[in-house]
């Protein structure tokens, strides 16, 4: 029995690393007011559980069961169902949900269900590719979600054009620079490097990239080709994916870690002399940080880290050493990287967002 109507009246759904990275400081600044429930899609320490030590949510965190590593329907509707059920036995006044995965769009679709405001951080990215589980995701949530919070104009213009109203759309920024800007101020100096001497970071995970033979043999090709030695941080899909494949040969010449902490991931990139991966939250880091990256995708949601000349857009049958080589060999690089503002905010982004919850929870 909830006795304070307005502690942990506000739900915060998330499930996968990237999320729990980002809504950490949402969480942070809602204090009692947020409630947390993990969906399980990932389960791993390094995955999940390391990450969320840095939230500690008043009233602990709410956890679904058996939905890590289900198909995308089961996983979906599996956790439809449970979350129902929670919400219906303590109903919260607001649902905040964040990005595209199969957990954000569990949270959404819920609340919505049961008539419960939803508010989605990190509103109107489209990559227009419909062959991405994630694009899906977000079209999904986009139609479901009552507040829209978008991290840039861009993403603002998105919606608009799909016929959002402009009043349910906030320009919030993104909270990735909060939260990459926390890590920081903690140090990453004391991040052990598995090398010595300039490297390249890299990381791989999405489905164009890791379930197909012929496209992950190309990336690894590419990367034991590199000028400096990679670093090569392994998602479990990714590992998963090599070992089905029978490719692990090829990450011989690699430095494999398993995914790391946030800080030790700061830290890395922070030292690379550059970094190749085809993450969404990555492209947002290299702009707080400034650093080069390649993202090796057919496309990208965020064109705005591309824009600000920060990323370089890595297309299947482009060469990624020809894209290494140029920026590389780009000796101004660094030091205009350095002077140019990320595009994703000046930091207040969950401040905002945590804001925007508490007017659209205690209009009830
Ligand atoms: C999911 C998101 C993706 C996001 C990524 C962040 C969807 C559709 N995709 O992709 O948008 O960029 O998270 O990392 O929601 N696995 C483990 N342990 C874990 C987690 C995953 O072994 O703790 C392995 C399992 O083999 C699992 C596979 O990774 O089947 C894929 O996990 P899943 O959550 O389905 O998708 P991601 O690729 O992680
Ligand atoms: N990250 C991390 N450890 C790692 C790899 C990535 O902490 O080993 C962080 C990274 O700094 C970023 C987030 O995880 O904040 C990105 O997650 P991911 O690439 O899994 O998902 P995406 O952003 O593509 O959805």
């Amino acid at each position: 029995m909830n006795r304070n109507p307005t502690t942990g009246d506000i739900a915060v759904v998330l499930g996968t690393r990237p999320e729990i990275i980002k809504l950490a400081p949402v969480v942070q600044e809602l204090g009692g007011r947020a409630r947390v429930v993990h969906t399980g899609q990932h389960w791993d320490e390094n995955m999940s559980g390391q990450f969320l030590r840095d939230l500690t949510p008043i009233g602990g965190i709410e956890v679904l069961s058996g939905l890590g590593g289900l198909s995308r329907p089961r996983q979906i509707a599996g956790g439809i169902d449970q979350l129902s059920a929670l919400f219906e036995r303590r109903r919260p006044r607001a649902v905040i949900v964040q990005g595209d995965t199969n957990s954000t769009s569990i949270g959404a679709q819920t609340a919505n269900y049961l008539g419960i405001p939803v508010i989605h951080v990190e509103a109107g990215l489209r990559s227009r590719d419909r062959d991405m589980p994630e694009e899906l995701n977000r079209l999904i949530v986009g139609a479901v979600a009552d507040v829209h919070c978008a991290a840039t104009p861009y993403n603002a213009a998105n919606l608009l054009a799909e016929g959002v109203d402009a009043e349910r759309i906030h320009i919030t920024g993104n909270t990735v620079v909060e939260a990459t800007r926390r890590v920081l101020e903690s140090s990453t100096e004391h991040v052990p490097l598995p090398v010595d001497g300039p490297f390249v970071l890299a990381t791989i995970h999405r489905p164009e990239n890791t379930d197909d033979s012929g496209a992950l043999s190309r990336i690894f090709s590419a990367l034991a080709a590199m000028p400096y030695p990679v670093v090569f941080v392994a998602h479990p899909r990714t590992l998963a994916a090599a070992d089905r494949f029978g490719l692990e040969g090829m990450m011989e010449r690699l430095h494999v870690l398993q995914s790391v902490g946030h800080a030790e991931f700061l830290g890395l990139a922070g030292r690379a002399a550059l970094v190749i991966s085809d993450s969404g939250g990555v492209q947002e880091e290299v702009t707080v940080i400034k650093k080069p990256l390649l993202v090796v995708r057919k496309s990208t949601e965020r064109p705005e880290a591309i824009g600000a000349g920060f990323a370089e857009l890595v297309r299947p049958g482009d060469s990624i050493e020809a894209a290494a080589e140029r920026m590389l060999g780009d000796a101004g690089l660094t030091v205009r990287l350095r002077q140019t503002p990320s595009p994703y905010g000046d930091g207040s982004a969950s401040r905002m967002i945590a804001d925007i919850a508490r007017r659209v929870a205690d209009r009830g």
